[in-house]
C-alpha cells in the first residue's frame, strides 16, 4: 500500500486525477472503475479541464461504476448515473455506450446483479479502480458485516450511510434504503486501486483501514491484501497516523 499525503482537498484531487490521466495516456482503451460521492468531484473537474485543453482523450475508454441506488431512475438528479453524466461524462469525449452503472430500475435484484456481473466480466477486467471511503469503512456500498460479499449484490444501506448521504437529498426520508453494489471480489480484481480520503471526519476509520485487522467489519481493510493500492489522502484524513 502506498500512501500519498496531500496538503488539502484540491491537492488531493489534482494528484489523484494525475494518476488517472497517466492511466488513460498509457492505455487509451483502458477500463476505469469509477465512484460517486463528494470525494471524486474535484478529480472529475481536473479530468474535464485537461480534456477541454486537449490533453486527454477518452474516446477509447470504458468505465464501470461501483454502485447505484435501487429504485432511482437514471434521470433522477440523485441517481449515480445522473451524477456521472453531469460531473464527468457530459463534459468529455467518452462514448456513453461504453459507460456502465448498475440498473437501479431493475426490480429483480438477482437479475440486476447477475446482469452487472456479466458486464464486468465482458469488459475483461478493470485497469484502475477509483474508490472513496465511507465513514463506516464501506467501499462501494459494501457495508460492515460478517462476510466479504463477492459479486454484485443488493444491499440494505447502513443507518450511518443513510445519515451520511442525506445531505444530498431533501430529507432523510428521501434517501433510498437499498442499493446495488459491486462486490469485494470484483473490486479486488482491479489491476490498480486508488482510494481518495479527505477530511478529519475520516481520520479514525482510515487508520483502521490501513493499520487495523483485515475484517468485513471494516470492509476497506481488505485492500491490505491487494498488491497495488495507492491511498491519496489529505493531512486532515491522515491526522491519526
Ligand atoms: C460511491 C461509493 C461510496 C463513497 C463513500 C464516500 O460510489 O461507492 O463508497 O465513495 O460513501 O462518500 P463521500 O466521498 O461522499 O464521502
Amino acid at each position: 500500500m502506498v500512501i500519498c499525503r496531500t496538503k488539502d482537498y484540491n491537492d488531493l484531487s489534482r494528484k489523484a486525477a494525475n494518476i488517472i490521466r497517466a492511466q488513460v495516456i498509457l492505455k487509451p482503451d483502458c477500463v476505469l472503475g469509477l465512484a460517486t460521492g463528494s470525494s471524486p468531484v474535484g478529480i472529475y473537474q481536473n479530468l474535464v479541464k485537461w480534456h477541454q485543453k486537449g490533453d486527454l482523450d477518452f474516446s477509447k475508454v470504458s468505465s464501470i461504476n461501483l454502485d447505484e441506488y435501487r429504485g432511482l431512475r437514471p434521470d433522477n438528479d440523485q441517481s449515480y448515473r445522473y451524477f456521472m453524466d453531469t460531473n464527468l461524462f457530459n463534459h468529455i469525449n467518452i462514448d456513453k455506450a461504453h459507460t456502465f452503472v448498475p440498473n437501479g430500475l431493475e426490480e429483480d435484484p438477482k437479475k440486476a446483479c447477475s446482469n452487472y456481473d456479466q458486464i464486468i466480466e465482458s469488459m475483461g477486467g478493470v485497469d484502475l479502480q477509483l474508490l472513496g471511503l465511507g465513514h463506516n469503512g464501506h467501499i462501494g456500498f459494501n457495508e460492515p458485516s460478517n462476510v466479504f460479499p463477492s459479486g454484485t449484490h443488493c444491499v440494505d444501506l447502513a443507518p450511518s450511510t443513510i445519515e451520511a448521504n442525506k445531505r444530498f437529498f431533501a430529507s432523510e426520508a428521501d434517501v433510498p434504503r437499498q442499493a446495488y453494489t459491486m462486490g469485494i471480489r470484483s473490486i479486488l480484481l482491479a489491476k490498480k486501486i486508488i482510494m481518495v480520503v479527505s477530511g478529519e471526519g475520516k481520520a479514525e476509520i482510515l487508520k483502521k483501514v490501513v493499520c487495523g485487522p483485515i475484517t468485513p467489519e471494516v470492509p476497506a481493510s481488505v485492500l491490505q491484501l491487494h498488491r497495488d493500492v495507492v491511498i491519496v489522502a489529505d493531512e486532515a484524513a491522515l491526522s491519526k497516523f
